[in-house]
């Protein structure tokens, strides 16, 4: 099994979702003897912005390419062979802004190619990524369930799912800390129920 290990809360220690994604992705290996896990930290290590800059370079020779258009060329190229090789995903997201953090939307602006995870045609659109398992470790500083009045401004797991759905994974795994701002009890009892969930995963969630 290859496991697809994404962080990318700017929070470092005391970030809640890299908690929870590392609880889930424990409890897979633990589950999985023998899964490799590729891991990127994308505060750390930015994939590079799609970018007029980027499309130039990716339209030379290769051998015409500076050293930093090879570089960003060989980093965006490496974040899609890798979300195409791995059978689980595990993404821990914290909300910004009612949405995702910005290096997360470049990581996934990597991973929506056509022909390679989604195509168009006269029948509509078809998702080309199926067969994997997305796991998201989500954290969040309010609350943003349906019956709240922040529901509508709720673009973050909403906008993965859809996403994810598109290229062809509908059925995106779950695991959430909310409430983490309300204060340091909300945000134990918050933490400990989604690092219970995630480390529960390893039971059930094998590669699709
Ligand atoms: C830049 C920034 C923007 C944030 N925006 C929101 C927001 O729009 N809504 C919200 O509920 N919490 C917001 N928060 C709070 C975080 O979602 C919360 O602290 C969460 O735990 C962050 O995940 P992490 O602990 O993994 O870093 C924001 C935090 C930061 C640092």
């Amino acid at each position: 099994m290859n496991v697809l290990h994404i962080d990318s809360s700017i929070l470092g220690d005391q970030s809640v979702s890299r908690k929870v994604s590392a609880a889930a992705v424990a409890s897979i290996v633990a589950a999985n003897p023998g899964a490799k896990v590729t891991y990127r930290d994308l505060d750390a290590q930015p994939a590079p912005h799609q970018s007029g800059v980027l499309m130039a370079a990716r339209a030379l020779d290769p051998a015409a390419r500076s050293a930093d258009q090879a570089r960003d060329v060989a980093h965006a190229d490496a974040v899609l062979d890798e979300f195409l090789a791995a059978d689980v995903v595990v993404i821990g997201v914290p909300m910004y802004n009612f949405g995702i953090p910005s290096t997360l939307k470049s990581w996934i602006d990597h991973l929506a190619v056509a022909g390679k995870t989604f195509s168009y045609s006269e029948a509509g659109v078809q998702g080309l990524a199926g067969g994997k398992r997305i796991v998201l470790a989500s954290s969040r500083g309010g609350y943003y369930g349906s019956e709240s009045p922040m529901a509508s401004l709720q673009h973050q797991e909403s906008y993965l799912r859809g996403f994810f759905g598109f290229i062809g994974v509908p059925d995106v795994e779950v695991v959430s800390a909310e409430g983490v701002n309300y204060g340091p009890d909300h945000k134990q009892k918050a933490l400990e129920g989604a690092v219970a969930h995630a480390a529960s995963l390893g039971r059930t969630l094998q590669a699709a």
